[in-house]
């Protein structure tokens, strides 16, 4: 009884499960061949539209055709999360519709979007194919994200033709074009739509990008819709005509490699455009491609687009090189472009790189610059005593070189406040400090001769004029302004050298003319009251620099100096007397080296 009642229950879900479809059957003692998921057939399909899934088993027509006489049934099956194993779609929901070799939902919710599974069998065999179906919200009526790409060259004519309708499952059914959303399609002389397709003659810049045909109709009593876009890119006229060429490497080309270092070998090719056609470029080694060769060492990922201009392309294809060996010097680099048109090839040339110890380098040029750094910073801070050292150390004693007699000779302004500073600070430092030979014209001049002629001469006898700037410097008559003008006549004659000192600060506007004048060109030193007063401050520092060296401060007497002189002329006498000679011949340097001699004279 009980065995009665099973059965009953059998039968009831056989007949229940036959009006469906039969369900996978192992029992059948088949064995399905299962070509996985397709990837490049995956369908896209806006929520609430509908969708057409077809089996992707029928693109290959060759090893399955399915037609009435065929015998072979087409089965769906849908894969879902909540289940383990694949599921018969329940054809009697009005979603779902089995029309030819597609699979149509009027239309696709969110829910809907997965896997779904085509099986096609007779008794004998058996295949099937997993196809993804994705649902997008739709973003107003313009959203392009479902789309297809179709190249068409310029100045050629085109048919578009709204995907899925032929395969529509009505007879009755509205289609409206858009292109770039605007429906006013036919204003173009170049394109007409007619009857359910839009018909190009002549593409022109304008007419390429999106369009959109949206398709309604009616099933099952509802009225339903789907919209599909086709961009159209437009080509260049002479597409599929041209070979590809290989940019880089060119021939005079070098790629330098470092051995032992990962290194990348980059490929330029111009892809001319090709219609559907699948252009190759590839990186050989020793004439063995990559994958020929199967050396983890070598890998080349997938072409990357530099550059796309109406179909033709530049694309880079990388070589890379995980650890390069001296043999690998040895081998052929070549990079190969092929279409149907024409093939074109080049060789890289590879050159070792010289090894640069790039870490060492840069922590010996970062120690050069932080020594050099520090050097400029104590430079900056020790100018003066760096000046002062080099002289000691460098420098020549002019008292070998020249035949004066002083030093220093101090220009001051009488009854100033300068005057007392000449007397008691300046000279006292110079000459008892220092050991300079310093000539005061009032002290030592002798009473008797013109003063004109006596000035002349003491300034001229002397290595520097030193000029305490006063504001009384410049009234006309006075000892001041002669000596100053005598010395500024010499300095540019080029046979004494002028300093500057500002004991107080002198309105520019009060110096006299010529002074004002050379003052770009002379160093002023300026004193900073009892800050200057120490023999290590500024002030003297610059002083010293200024006025000849004096590796002996101790001597100070001025015939110790004149002894020098001597010693001087008697070493050098031909060289004097060359100085003569020579100042003969040349009659602007005339009255300076009679001068000279003069003072020579003098000093003997
Ligand atoms: C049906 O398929 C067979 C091969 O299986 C083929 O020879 C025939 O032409 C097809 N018929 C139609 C109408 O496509
Ligand atoms: C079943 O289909 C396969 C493949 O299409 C075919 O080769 C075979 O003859 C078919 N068997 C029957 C019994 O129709
Ligand atoms: C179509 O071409 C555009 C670039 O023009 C690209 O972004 C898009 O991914 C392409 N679409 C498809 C489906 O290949
Ligand atoms: C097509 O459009 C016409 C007129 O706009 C309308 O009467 C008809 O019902 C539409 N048909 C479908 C299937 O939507
Ligand atoms: C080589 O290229 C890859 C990316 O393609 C990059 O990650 C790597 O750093 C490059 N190597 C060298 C040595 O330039
Ligand atoms: C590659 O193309 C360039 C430019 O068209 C051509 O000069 C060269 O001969 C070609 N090389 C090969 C191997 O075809």
């Amino acid at each position: 009884m009980l065995f009665y009642a099973l059965l009953f229950v059998a039968v009831g879900k056989a007949a229940c499960s036959s009006r469906t479809e039969a369900p996978p059957t192992p029992q059948s003692g088949v064995q399905c061949h299962d070509w996985g998921v397709h990837q490049g057939a995956s369908v896209g399909v806006y929520e609430g539209e509908s969708g057409r899934i077809p089996c992707p088993l029928f693109s290959f027509p060759s090893l399955y055709n399915y037609n009435q006489s065929s015998g072979l049934t087409l089965l769906w099956y849908r894969h879902t999360s909540t289940h383990e194993l694949e599921q018969p779609i329940d054809l009697r929901a009005h979603t779902f519709l089995k029309h030819r070799d597609s699979l149509w939902i009027q239309p696709a919710t969110l829910q809907d979007r997965g896997l779904y599974i085509c099986m096609l069998r007779n008794t004998t065999s058996c295949a099937k194919v997993g196809v993804q179906l994705q649902v997008f919200v739709r973003n107003g009526v313009c959203d392009g994200t479902l789309h297809r790409n179709v190249t068409v060259p310029f100045q050629k004519s085109y048919t578009l033709r709204c995907p899925d309708l032929q395969h529509l499952p009505s007879v009755s059914y509205n289609v409206t074009w858009y292109h770039k959303c605007r429906g006013d399609l036919s204003v173009f002389y170049h394109r007409q739509v007619e009857g359910d397709e839009v018909k190009i003659y002549n593409l022109l810049i304008g007419s390429e990008g999106p369009y959109t045909c949206v398709v309604s109709y009616q099933s099952n009593g509802h009225t339903l819709q789907f919209t599909r876009t086709i961009n159209i890119k437009p080509v260049s006229p002479n597409c599929g005509t041209d070979h590809p060429r290989v940019l880089n490497p060119t021939s005079g080309q070098i790629y330098t490699v470092t051995l032992g270092e990962a290194v990348n070998l980059t490929c330029r090719v111009f892809l001319p455009c090709m219609e559907n056609e699948e252009q190759q470029v590839w990186w050989s080694i020793d004439k063995k491609t990559v994958e020929e060769l199967a050396d983890p060492r070598y890998s080349s990922p997938a072409r990357s687009i530099e550059l796309e201009d109406y179909g033709d392309q530049t694309v880079q294809k990388v070589l890379h090189v995980s650890e390069f060996s001296a043999a690998d010097l040895q081998r052929e680099f070549r990079c190969s472009a092929r279409n149907s048109r024409g093939f074109n090839t080049s060789v890289a040339n590879l050159q070792k790189e010289v090894y640069i110890p790039s870490v060492e380098l840069g922590c010996g040029l970062g120690v050069t610059l932080a020594v050099a750094v520090l050097l400029f910073v104590l430079y900056r801070v020790y100018k003066l005593e760096v000046h002062l050292l080099y002289r000691s150390w460098f420098g020549t004693d002019e008292r070998y070189s020249d035949d004066k007699e002083y030093d220093v000779y101090i220009s001051y302004a009488r009854n100033g406040e300068e005057e007392e500073f000449v007397m008691t600070t300046l000279r006292r430092v110079l000459e008892v400090e220092l050991g300079y030979s310093v000539c005061i014209f009032d002290r030592d001049s002798l009473p008797g001769g013109t003063i004109t002629d006596e000035t002349l001469r003491f300034v001229g006898r002397s290595r520097r004029l030193v000029i305490v700037v006063s504001a009384f410097s410049a009234v006309q008559g006075t000892q001041a302004l002669l000596e100053l003008q005598a010395g500024l006549a010499m300095l540019r004659g080029g046979h004494l050298r002028v300093v500057l000192i500002q004991y107080k600060l002198v309105n520019k506007q009060c110096w006299v003319k010529e002074l004002r004048r050379a003052r770009v060109a002379l160093t002023l030193i300026r004193w900073q009251g009892e800050k200057s007063l120490p023999l290590s401050s500024r002030f003297w520092k610059q002083l010293q620099l200024e006025l000849p060296i004096r590796k002996h401060t101790t001597h100070t007497d001025t015939e110790r100096t004149l002894d020098l002189t001597d010693h001087a002329k008697r070493k050098h006498p031909e060289e004097s007397t060359a100085l003569i000679l020579d100042s003969l011949s040349k009659p602007d340097t005339q009255a300076h080296q009679k001068q000279r001699a003069q003072s020579s004279s003098a000093a003997v």
